[in-house]
Formats: C-alpha cells, sequence, structure tokens
C-alpha cells in the first residue's frame, strides 16, 4: 500500500473514492459540502432520500458523482458525538471496509473529526491500521482463487503533513499481518525450525544479526529448563536471537521474548481433544516479536533492541518429561514438573537467565501465551500485564492506550510465591487451582531478579473468533512497536 498526503480540495482531488463525513443530524462536513456544491447538491438529495442519516460509522458508497475528479464519494456517518479514540476506530474500520473492493487510490478527507482527544495524526496512523486489518487474507495453506480481488493500492490522506504517522501506522498494520500468518499458520509446518528460518530472513537487513542457538547448545550450556520440553518432540527445540542495532554498541539493549511453542498438546498431562487444534497457536507470543522486529527494521528507531523467541513444540513421546520429574535450570535453580502442560515457564525461564546473562538488557518484556486462567480473567479485550516495576508499567499502559491494543494489570506479589513450593525442588512449575495466571508470572520473576521486567500474558487476545472468522489478531504487536519507540 502507498501513502501520500495531499492538500488538495476535496471536489479535486484524483482518486477512485472520496471519503467524506457527515454528522447524524444530517449536516455534510466542510469537505462533504464542497464535493455537493460541485456536485449541484446530489449528497445532500441522498440524505433527503432517507440513503444514510449520518450515525456512527454508517457508510453509503455514491459511484459517478458528477463535476468532481474523484471516481466515487463514500460517505461516512460520524454520529452525534465527538469522537473517541473507541467510535473514530468504528468509524475506521467502517471505512476500510467498504472501500476494501475497489481498486486504486482511497483519498480520506476525514480530518474534520480530528478533537482534543484524538489527534489528525492519530488518526492517519489509525487508518493504515484500519486498512492492513480490512485487507488482510491468509493464503498460505488455501490460496485465493484465480484472479486476485480487486483491492485499493494506495491512501492519500487529504489535511496536514502527517506522513511519518502513516508510515508508522503502516509499519504496525504490516507487522501485525505478520504476525497473523505466522499465527495461523498450522503446527506442521510453523516449527521451531520455520521460526528460525524467518528470523534469519529479518537478517538481509544491516542493523539485524540473527544467532540462533540450537537444542543441543542448549543442553550443553545447562538450560534444563528449555530442554525437558524440547526434548520430548522430533522437532528440535530452538533459542532464536535478533539483534538490532540502532544506538552505539555499549548501549544497553531492551529486549523483547516470545513464547514460541509451535504446538502445545499439554505432553505428558495430555490436554483434552476439544480445540487442541488451537494451540498452534501457542507461539504467537513468537510471532508478536517477529511482527515488531520487522516494524523495526521498517522505523529504525535510534535504540538498541534484543528480540527473543524460545520455541520447542510440547508432546507427549517416549523422551518427554513426566510429572514429578526434577530438572536444574540454567541459572541453576531446579524445577519440580508437576505438570508438563506448565511447559510455557520452562522454556522461557531459562531465555530469561540466558538474555540477561549475555545482554544485560536495561529492560525486558515477554510476550506468552501463557495461561487458561489469564484468558478467564480478561477474556479476548485486554491482555495480562504483570511487572513489578512502576515505570516499565506505565510505558507499557501508555503504549497501550495509545495503540488501543488494550492491557489490564494483574498482581504479581511476592504473597503469591510461596504456592510455587515444594520438599523437591526449588520451585513446582504450577502453583495450584488458584491464581494461576499470578502464579505463572511468579515462577518467571525468580528468573529476572535485578532486571527491570514485564511479564504479558496474551492467551485470552492473540487469537480469537470461531469458524470463519477464527484467526490470529496480530496483538500485542501495536502495543510493543509504541512501547520501543518511545524508548
Ligand atoms: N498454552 C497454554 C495456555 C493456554 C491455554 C492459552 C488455553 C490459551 C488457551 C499453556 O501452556 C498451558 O497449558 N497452561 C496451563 C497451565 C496449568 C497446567 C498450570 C493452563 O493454563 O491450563
Ligand atoms: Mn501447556
Ligand atoms: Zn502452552
Amino acid at each position: 500500500m502507498q501513502y501520500q498526503v495531499s492538500q488538495s480540495s476535496a471536489a479535486n482531488i484524483q482518486a477512485s473514492c472520496i471519503v467524506v463525513t457527515l454528522d447524524q443530524s444530517g449536516k455534510l462536513s466542510e469537505a462533504a459540502e464542497a464535493i455537493n456544491n460541485a456536485a449541484k447538491g446530489f449528497l445532500q438529495a441522498r440524505i433527503d432520500a432517507g440513503d444514510i442519516s449520518g450515525k456512527l460509522a454508517e457508510t453509503l458508497l455514491l459511484p459517478g458523482v458528477a463535476g468532481i475528479a474523484a471516481g466515487r464519494v463514500l460517505l461516512v456517518g460520524s454520529g452525534d458525538k465527538p469522537l473517541n479514540s473507541s467510535s473514530a476506530v468504528k468509524i475506521l474500520d467502517a471505512i476500510a471496509s467498504a472501500s476494501k473492493k475497489l481498486s486504486g487510490d482511497i483519498a480520506l478527507d476525514i480530518k474534520n473529526l480530528a478533537n482534543e482527544e484524538v489527534s489528525e495524526g492519530w488518526l492517519a496512523e489509525q487508518s493504515a491500521m484500519a486498512f492492513g486489518r480490512s485487507l488482510y487474507q491468509f493464503t498460505a495453506t488455501k490460496p485465493e482463487s484465480a484472479e486476485a480481488p480487486k483491492q485499493p493500492t494506495g491512501i492519500i490522506w487529504v489535511g496536514n503533513d502527517v506522513a511519518d504517522k502513516l508510515a508508522h501506522g503502516d509499519a504496525i498494520a504490516q507487522g501485525v499481518n505478520y504476525a497473523r500468518d505466522l499465527g495461523n499458520l498450522p503446527g506442521n509446518i510453523c516449527t521451531p525450525s520455520y521460526l528460525a528460518d524467518e528470523a534469519l530472513k529479518l537478517a538481509t537487513n544491516d542493523k539485524v544479526e540473527t544467532i540462533i542457538i540450537d537444542e543441543d547448545q542448549m543442553e550443553a550450556m545447562g538450560a534444563g529448563a528449555f530442554v525437558s520440553v524440547a526434548k520430548g518432540s522430533i522437532e528440535p527445540g530452538k533459542l532464536i536471537i535478533m539483534k538490532y542495532q540502532g544506538a552505539a554498541d555499549d548501549e544497553a539493549p531492551h529486549m523483547i521474548l516470545g513464547k514460541g511453542i509451535t504446538f502445545d498438546t499439554g505432553g505428558i498431562s495430555l490436554k483434552p481433544g476439544a480445540k487442541m487444534d488451537e494451540m498452534k497457536y501457542d507461539m504467537c507470543g513468537a510471532a508478536s516479536v517477529l511482527g515488531t522486529m520487522r516494524a523495526m527494521v521498517e522505523l529504525q528507531p535510534e535504540i538498541n533492541i534484543i528480540g527473543m523467541i524460545t520455541s520447542a513444540e510440547n508432546m507427549p513421546a517416549g523422551h518427554a518429561s513426566k510429572p514429578g520429574d526434577v530438572v536444574t535450570s540454567l541459572s541453576g535453580k531446579t524445577i519440580e514438573i508437576l505438570n508438563t502442560d506448565a511447559e510455557g515457564r520452562l522454556v522461557l525461564c531459562d531465555a530469561l537467565t540466558y538474555g540477561i546473562d549475555n545482554f544485560k538488557p536495561a529492560s525486558i518484556v515477554d510476550i506468552a501465551t501463557l495461561t487458561g486462567a489469564c484468558m478467564a480473567a480478561l477474556g479476548g479485550v485486554n491482555s495480562g500485564l504483570f511487572t513489578q516495576d512502576e515505570s516499565l508499567a506505565q510505558e507499557l499502559q501508555v503504549a497501550a492506550r495509545y495503540s488501543r491494543d488494550k492491557v489490564w494489570r494483574l498482581p504479581l506479589e511476592d504473597d503469591y510465591q510461596e504456592l510455587l513450593d515444594t520438599n523437591f525442588a526449588d520451585m513446582a512449575n504450577i502453583g495450584g487451582p488458584l491464581a494461576g495466571a499470578t502464579t505463572a508470572a511468579c515462577f518467571l520473576a525468580r528468573f529476572t531478579e535485578g532486571t527491570p521486567w514485564a511479564h504479558l500474558d496474551i492467551a485470552g487476545t492473540a487469537w480469537g473468533g470461531a469458524g470463519k472468522s477464527k484467526g490470529a489478531s496480530g496483538r500485542p504487536v501495536p502495543l510493543l512497536v509504541n512501547y520501543l519507540m518511545a524508548k
């Protein structure tokens, strides 16, 4: 998609379609009024005939409007209240969806919607994100029919120079759609080796270096928690490291770490069969790291970033861990594996230790489809945020609000740590039936001491829907991009 900014008037702009608004009282925006005048009252006639009333996100596509340069007019309702970020996104999604099957350039003259709460730049950025969402199609295992459907090739923002915001939104949209593609791929294609290859592809850029540490090397260095999961599968596990260098060598990097379980059967603590296919999404944390790193390559921030993915397949097999097994993590701490289905924390803890020891990061955010308990608590609206670092909490909450990729903070207090106590090791890998999302975070906290760290549980937000609408969301790429760009 091409993005441009134009100061041309709505009636004169050359485009396949010009988008303008009217409010719920039927009042046309200034740009819509200019088109109406050029078209000798045609828009007003449609309103008078009752074709559109101006309700929030209502649309009316008018082809062949005489007297203007654009091929069509898309009228969009802006409702009866000043816009907030949520109603604004409803409008942008309606625009993207109504112009989905048009080809050529779509001109958006909707700057009149900006107010104190939603700036023109923010609207432009969110427009690019809305078009990215609406044009997404998964074709890797279900190719589209012979003739590719028509779709817009460019967006023209009619208004102030918000080119950087459009570029920002487009980078996020591409990162999101890349993460969706990876998430939607089945477990027989998207293996740990596949994720490693994707990370290597990113390194064809002179700012990114990718390092792959394989399962044998992990075993040799003593990463017993990681290996206890990976060894149950014939797919070799991988620790994947993407180093993005945007600042001086000696500047401490910010690290993002994604859980990349490419399929989670539960292992010997086998999951029930219903909906088990959805455990192909257990690598969506990893997908969000790849999507975010791709956006970083696009946006080139002047910071250092470590994008890390800890990847394995969790299978029941002759080599698999058994409930009650005790393993020694890379940190030296021992872990009693009481449930092999709590595998995410096992692959994450060794990656945290490796990252802290080798890169001395200034901050770490891990992203994981970690617990059904988090999904039960927050549903598909908010990702769970766990941290004891107030400034990291603040940064992530601000980025979440700005990008509308929401988080809700859940407790991470030392008082919960004792739920992980066991007679047989330094800790158990589960904490019993209560506060499951918090005990998972407490487990990870034991491997991050001394480094500002936050954990995002995306079990409820990384994918959703059922039947034809089922799919990966690409979250929390928007949040992570905004968080890193604000560093
Ligand atoms: N990947 C799952 C978490 C999950 C389950 C995410 C369902 C989304 C939907 C994770 O590995 C897991 O199995 N967690 C267990 C932990 C339990 C054994 C303490 C869970 O949440 O049931
Ligand atoms: Mn599991
Ligand atoms: Zn899992």
